[in-house]
């Protein structure tokens, strides 16, 4: 290797090892696990968040300041499980004219989960009907855990991406309108799977010129300042790439997201710790935006504490990073 490929891969690999802080949160930033963003047709951002029976909040930019709105679903979902009353990691998306919801009843640590969908023409507490059950479900004699649902809409179809902490990410098309599972019979397919490290939730699946990306969070969630996982195994943002929504992942060496794959996209750094629960949205300024959940370690530690963040993305190699919006 020559003295400058040397220099360049060592630049390579510094610079892929160093994250942008989370830019400006005003308003309510902190508890807002899983967060899911959306931008309303009139510009208003909604962000929806795990707690409180799904809280919502709006606000005028992705910089705040956030108010909080009320709850979602205020009278619990429908579904009749364990943790109906605790619906976790919510998802909205748009679809001709009407918004969906997609939220998941479980328990922590438990594998008997369903996902959940409710419908709203405008976002606004108060206006949403829960639909209940997508017929996604599961219990022990499934290979996954039904939870962290996420909508990707594509010309042709609507796959529901979701799981899991049970041998990896799963995915299955919905039906028109998305609020059942295509086909009662077709089983959900895996789409991600790491054998030595089963720890893999939160799926997005983002569409970017002609790719489709899928994120998720790798490693241990949640309980930080009872129970801190060893250095390295604390919740982390990855990243794998296909031509096609429904499979076919890889990370950036090429090796499959069924295999293990997944190229960090952030980790913990600084006094950011765990950063996960992400989705990806695309802003009308400054275009695709990572968020997350973390915990500022100069606060502490609690779920409770977790903390609103998030970053410009940049696609430029094909691969995201992301990068101070101060850059652009
Ligand atoms: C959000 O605020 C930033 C900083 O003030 C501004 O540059 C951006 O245009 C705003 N975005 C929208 C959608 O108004
Ligand atoms: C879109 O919504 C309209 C009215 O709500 C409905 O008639 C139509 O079938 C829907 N189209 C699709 C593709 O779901
Ligand atoms: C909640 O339940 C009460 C009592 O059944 C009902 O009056 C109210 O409309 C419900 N609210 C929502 C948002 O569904
Ligand atoms: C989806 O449809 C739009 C509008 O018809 C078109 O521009 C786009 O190329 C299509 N995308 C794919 C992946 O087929």
């Amino acid at each position: 290797m020559s003295r400058l490929l040397t220099l360049a891969a060592f630049v390579a690999g510094f610079v892929s090892s160093v994250f942008s802080l989370p830019e400006a949160c005003t308003g309510t930033c902190t508890n807002t696990h899983d967060p899911s963003i959306i931008v309303r047709t009139d510009g208003t951002y909604f962000r929806f968040s795990t707690g409180g029976r799904i809280a919502i909040h709006s606000a005028s930019n992705i910089t705040g300041p956030w108010k909080y709105r009320g709850a979602a679903l205020p009278n619990d979902s429908s579904i009749n499980l364990r943790g109906n009353q605790d619906l976790w990691a919510p998802d909205v998306s748009f679809l001709n004219g009407t918004y969906y919801l997609y939220y998941a009843v479980s328990t922590f640590g438990s594998q008997t989960s369903a996902i959940g969908v409710a419908r709203s023409a405008n976002l606004e507490p108060g206006s949403w009907t829960d639909l209940g059950s997508t017929g996604i479900s599961s219990d022990s004699r499934k290979p996954y855990n039904a939870i962290d649902p996420n909508l990707i809409i594509t010309n042709r179809t609507r796959f529901l991406t979701f799981g899991s902490f049970w041998n990896g990410l799963y995915q299955i098309p919905m039906g028109s309108p998305p609020v059942r599972a295509a086909d009662s019979v077709s089983t959900p397919r895996q789409i991600s799977y790491d054998k030595s490290d089963k720890a893999e939730e939160g799926p997005v699946v983002f569409e970017n010129e002609g790719h489709f990306y899928l994120f998720f969070s790798r490693g241990a969630c949640c309980g930080y300042d009872k129970d801190r996982p060893a250095r390295g195994k604390e919740y982390r943002i990855v990243v794998c790439r296909s031509d096609s929504p429904s499979g076919g992942f890889v990370d950036q060496s090429g090796v499959a997201c069924t295999s293990g794959g997944g190229t960090v996209v952030l980790g913990s750094h600084k006094w950011v710790y765990g950063p996960g629960g992400q989705g990806v949205y695309r802003d009308a300024v400054l275009g695709p935006i990572l968020y997350y959940h973390y915990v500022d370690t100069r606060v502490g530690y609690a779920d409770g504490q977790k903390r609103f963040g998030w970053n410009k993305l940049d696609f430029s190699t094909g691969w995201p990073a992301v990068v101070p919006v101060s850059s652009t």
